[in-house]
């Protein structure tokens, strides 16, 4: 199919680079000239694993970059907007980009379009984008308004994409029934075909509902900490149990990204403005704001005074895998640190760029090649993120390079009595 993509974002990308893979003629459409011309070039913005390749494979054959929506609605009767939306001031998802789209679709439609929308949105936009078009379009074109939502994890992006645990497909007529159908028949996953209501409430129901899973098991760690059980063989007991499950039952800095903690305040507000108070999804979302102010606790706990003090942190990004520093612990925990006057040595096998953009070098932040130099006359090491490398360290060589062996573990990747054993002052989430 001829298909066009407009947005060049996680998702936009990703979608664009997996549909010409799968032999699709796509247009990637980009409002950001330096991002297209980066594009063309064969190189991404981001940080995903094999995402480059499949660009790389596929640009000037399947797969092609512009900034003109004119060109993209033109040749595509498929039409996704994978444009981004924002949280705005009050929590809820920001529309503008969306309603700027969908007027520029109708200023240029040319025949029948099926327009898609993959970003994550509220349950009644595709009422709105369906008027913009009627509105701004000449009389008597035919479109339909679908909805497609996205499942991607950043760093197993591709995966996700080409193996899906589901397909939703949100449509109001058959045409678009039709159309969606036959772009994935080759996906043998499961399809669930409904209106686009239920569609969008599908995707926003799977990200809080992730979300509740983890602020759960993290009030968990909270009371097995003070009655000295261990959060990690809870979460692999009730686990097995097949009607829980052990995905996003691990305890931490709580969760963060481009997507839950936004998707989580934009429901509340969905919510509320269905009449409903939803007054768990508050809590889950307070409690998760507090988490990175809990870690801060733990670091002042174990070190009394942190004027001074060389605190050196491991992970900066939201999740291994990712150079992706959107909500993560890292911002809200290490400006806290600062404020007491501790000095900060980070490391981070990708995302150190991304972050030198908000803390950049200073007497007080310092950034290092290796987690070893890191840790050089370091007073205390904090873990913020889970890369397979941290887990692989050679501890005692850590242990030997610090001024004190103490460790705040926000992720709980050592064995406590490993590391005591090696003569670590070691603090998890959870664990005795
Ligand atoms: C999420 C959803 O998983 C995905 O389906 C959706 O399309 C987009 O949002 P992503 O934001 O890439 O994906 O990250 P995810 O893997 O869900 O992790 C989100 C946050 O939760 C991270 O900060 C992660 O560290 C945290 N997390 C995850 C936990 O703290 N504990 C867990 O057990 C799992």
């Amino acid at each position: 199919m001829n298909l066009s993509i407009i947005g060049a974002g996680y998702v936009g990308l990703v979608t664009a680079c997996c549909f010409a893979e799968l032999g699709h003629k796509v247009k990637c459409i980009e409002k950001d000239s330096e991002k297209v011309k980066m594009l063309k070039k064969g190189s991404i913005p981001i940080y995903e694993p094999g995402l480059e390749e499949i660009l790389k494979k596929n640009i000037g054959k399947n797969l092609f970059f512009t900034t003109s929506i004119a060109d993209g609605v033109k040749e595509s009767p498929v039409i996704f907007i994978c444009v981004g939306t924002p949280q705005d001031r009050r929590g809820s998802a920001d529309l503008f980009q969306v309603e700027e789209v969908a007027r520029e679709i109708a200023r240029n439609i040319n025949g029948y379009k099926l327009i898609v929308e993959k970003s994550t949105v509220p349950l009644d936009s595709h009422i709105w984008i369906n008027k913009t078009i009627q509105r701004f379009a000449k009389k008597g074109v035919t479109f339909d308004v679908a909805s497609n939502p996205e499942f991607l994890k950043e760093g197993s992006a591709i995966e996700d994409f080409m193996k899906p645990d589901r397909i939703v497909i949100g449509v109001s007529s058959e045409r678009a029934k039709k159309i969606l159908l036959d772009l994935y028949s080759n996906f043998k996953c499961k399809k669930i075909v409904t209106n686009p209501q239920t569609s969008k409430l599908i995707k926003y129901s799977a990200n809080i509902f992730l979300a509740t899973k983890i602020s759960f098991i993290n009030n968990i760690a909270d009371i097995s900490e003070k009655v000295g059980a261990d959060v990690n063989v809870v979460a692999d007991a009730i686990g097995v149990d097949e009607r829980i499950g052990r995905a996003f039952l691990n305890a931490g800095v709580g969760y963060g990204g481009s997507c839950l903690p936004k998707d989580v305040k934009a429901f509340i507000k969905i919510a509320e403005s269905a009449g409903i108070d939803f007054k768990i999804l508050k809590e889950i979302d307070r409690y998760n704001d507090e988490r990175p102010l809990m870690i801060v606790k733990k670091v002042k706990e174990a070190l009394w005074i942190l004027k001074d003090k060389e605190i050196a942190i491991f992970g900066l990004s939201f999740k291994p895998n990712t150079d992706d520093i959107r909500e993560a612990a890292s911002l809200k925990i290490i400006p806290q640190l600062l404020a007491e006057n501790a000095r900060i040595r980070l490391y981070d096998p990708v995302a150190e760029l991304q972050f030198r953009k908000i803390f950049p070098e200073s007497e007080a932040v310092r950034y290092f090649k290796t987690p070893y130099e890191a840790v050089e006359g370091a007073h205390l090491l904090l873990i913020l993120t889970e890369w397979e490398d941290f887990k692989k360290i050679d501890i005692n060589k850590i242990a030997g390079l610090m001024v004190i062996p103490i460790v705040v573990d926000g992720r709980n990747i050592f064995p406590p009595a490993k590391m005591k054993k090696t003569g670590f002052e070691y603090y998890s989430i959870g664990r005795v």
